[in-house]
């Protein structure tokens, strides 16, 4: 195809001619400007108002809507649908473990129509022109701003937006609903007071190894069968060995729904670390927590300081405990302080000792600082 390039530069309207200047001239002066031949511009619609132009635009308003009506149930979902934590084989655990999907399509379907409505509206209303442009180096000057902003309204013009209230109503109604799921979820914490449960061990500053009254809070292992209990004693870890371990209480012995949360909950685990005599011989103690330890045993949590990933890794030798995340490593000879990597924190220590009454061990109190990452009212 051959194309006759307008005359560039054209003549340069003075100012005075340029305020006089309407927009379309605005608009097809700009294109002369940049070099630009608009060798096709073909109306979508030449007849207006045909079925299959109000088709159209209904196709699009349905996207719209159905992207609205998705987002809307994202925020339901997010609000009413049941997120508390909910054990296997517990009633109530159906819905709980659908929390995630269902936020997920929700809001997967609210973008995806809005996507497909865009597109939808391009390919029908807007004119596809073909236009060709000589290339040309520099930044621009304040006449070519001047003529590209009438040539966006033309084209906002021309797309016919503005006179097809279905479509601008219903994608107000989709990108709004959207825009307010996208505010909702990183704002949502805040409709929720994160201290209402502050003096019990669901609040923010207590985990499950919280006291309640004069019950003895034990160090009990995983053994990958909730219903049974296995207690910790001394003896049971050689030197160098390290277990994890979790808090329980002999009013949860055949209590199903107790035994599990207990391993469940995820600020439970802890570390429990028998050091070598010789390391144990060097170590640091954390002000105020000189006797947290028993012996050569030391229990820390095992929720990283830095983005709460479990710290599983404790390597016998040089006495450091590595998360995996994002290569933290603490050292356990001196209250679990971080040595490398992006924590700046130490791990909380669990105070324990042995019940002379059974030889095993139990926790004297819960963490007496949070434990994981940050948060505003933190102070350590
Ligand atoms: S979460 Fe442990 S290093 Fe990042």
């Amino acid at each position: 195809m051959s194309v006759d390039y307008p005359e560039h530069p054209p003549k340069t309207p003075s100012d005075e001619e340029l305020g006089r200047m309407s927009r379309d001239e605005l608009s097809k002066l700009g294109m002369k400007l940049d070099g630009v031949e608009l060798v096709e511009y073909p109306d979508p619609w030449p007849v207006k108002g045909t079925r299959a132009e109000k088709r159209a635009e209904r196709a699009v308003a349905f996207w719209f809507g159905l992207s609205g009506l998705a987002g809307l149930a994202c925020v339901a979902a997010f609000i009413f649908w049941p997120a508390q934590y909910v054990a296997a084989n517990e009633p109530g655990h159906f819905w709980y473990s659908l929390y995630t999907p269902v936020l997920g399509l929700t809001f997967g379907v609210a973008v995806l129509a809005i996507g497909i409505g865009v597109l939808v509206y391009t390919r029908k209303f807007i004119p596809h022109e073909i236009a060709v442009q000589e290339r040309h180096d520099g930044g621009s000057a304040e006449l070519d701003k001047a003529t590209i902003t009438a040539q966006l309204a033309t084209a906002g013009n021309d797309s016919t937006f503005a006179r097809r209230p279905m479509i601008k109503r219903s994608l107000a109604f989709g990108g709004g609903v959207l825009g307010l799921a996208l505010t909702v979820i990183p704002l949502g914490g805040f409709l929720r007071n994160p201290h209402a449960q502050s003096s019990n061990e669901d609040g923010l500053l207590h985990t499950g190894w919280m006291q309640h009254g004069d019950e003895k809070v034990f160090l009990r292992r995983d053994t990958g069968d909730s219903s049974q209990v296995e207690l910790v004693r001394p003896g049971d870890l050689d030197a160098g060995a390290m277990e994890t371990v979790f808090p329980f209480r002999e009013s949860e012995r055949g209590d199903h729904h107790a035994l599990v949360h207990g391993l469940k909950r995820a600020d439970n685990p802890v570390m429990l670390i028998r050091l070598r005599p010789e390391d144990a011989a060097k170590v640091v103690k954390a002000e105020g927590q000189e006797d947290f330890n028993y012996g050569d045993y030391y229990a820390y949590t095992k929720i990283c300081s830095h983005l709460g990933c479990p710290t599983s890794l404790y390597e016998q030798r040089t006495n450091r405990i590595l998360c995996p995340c994002h290569q933290s490593q603490f050292d356990a000879l001196q209250y679990a302080k971080p040595v490398f990597g992006p924590a700046t924190r130490k791990l909380a220590q669990l105070p324990i000792t042995v019940d002379p009454d059974t030889g095993y061990f139990i926790s004297t109190g819960d963490f007496t600082e949070p434990i994981g990452p940050a948060y505003w009212e933190r102070k350590s």
